[in-house]
């Protein structure tokens, strides 16, 4: 399997409680690298843009709303499978529904606030990781 990039985010309600580190702990455990990393308030504009996607969902503005409350740690992981290795590590959506162990059975409030956000495939993962980062910012 290839070395692979992918996206994440360490969400609002993740930063609030001081748990980055606990976050990249678990996610250094399974296999991934934290090659680019940095802390930063998302605008109501770029909340809306990288989540346009779910705009005309039900949850669009609270999500938005959310996103913008607080600190936000934007990354991109890199490793074998990164995309899928992620999502594993991730956990469901709805914490209620994570596997034990995944970082939103153990870190999530609930199904918004869920601690972590993640790339659903390669191709989102590169266009969303030009969305936060410049090449010379990420190094493998
Ligand atoms: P994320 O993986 O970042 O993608 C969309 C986000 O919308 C999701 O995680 C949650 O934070 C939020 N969200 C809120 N309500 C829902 C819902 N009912 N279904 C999916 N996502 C939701």
């Amino acid at each position: 399997m290839a070395i692979e990039r992918t996206f994440s985010i360490i969400k609002p309600d993740a930063t609030r409680r001081n748990l980055t580190g606990k976050v990249n702990a678990v996610l250094e455990g399974a296999g991934l690298r934290v090659v680019a990393q940095k802390r930063i308030l998302m605008t109501q504009a770029q909340a809306e843009a990288f989540y346009g996607v779910h705009r005309e969902r039900g949850f669009f503005r609270d999500l938005v709303t959310f996103m913008t409350s607080g600190p936000v740690v934007v990354q991109v992981l890199e490793g074998e499978n990164a995309v899928a290795r992620n999502r594993e590590v991730m956990g469901a959506t709805d914490p209620s529904k994570a596997a034990p162990g995944t970082i939103r059975a153990q870190f999530a409030e609930n199904i918004e606030a869920n601690s972590v956000h993640g790339s659903d495939s390669a191709e989102n993962a590169a266009t969303e990781i030009a969305f936060f980062f410049s090449g010379i910012e990420i190094v493998g």
